[in-house]
């Protein structure tokens, strides 16, 4: 189990969940009501799944891969510590994350 901390985009807000292990961010972020659009389902081709990690825990993830960088280029307001959620693991090496929802983030349907 990984206790995953949700802070929202003006940092007003947060949201704590447990994540069984094996999940994806993306399935907890979503079933815990969290703006993520995940619009490609983890298929790398979105980039609407963008989150801000915490920068401690960042050091503890898995590398990206040079996909998700490439994807993480398109992402709007991408910073140093960003990820893609799809391509999140949890229960490998975290007891808890911490992340932050963008301040703005692509909807492919133009909403
Ligand atoms: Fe599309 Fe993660 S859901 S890149």
């Amino acid at each position: 189990m990984t206790k995953v901390r949700f802070l929202s985009a003006d940092g007003e807000s947060e949201q704590l969940v447990d994540a069984p292990d094996g999940t994806r961010l993306l399935e907890v972020a979503q079933e815990a009501g969290q703006p993520l659009e995940g619009t490609c389902e983890g298929q790398m081709a979105c980039s609407t799944c963008h989150v801000i990690v915490d920068a401690g825990d960042f050091e503890k993830l898995p590398e990206a891969s040079e996909e998700e960088e490439d994807m993480l280029d398109l992402a709007v307001g991408a910073t140093r510590t960003s990820r893609l959620a799809c391509q999140i693991h949890l229960g490998d090496t975290l007891d808890c994350l911490t992340v932050r929802i963008p301040p703005e983030h692509r909807d492919m349907q133009g909403r």
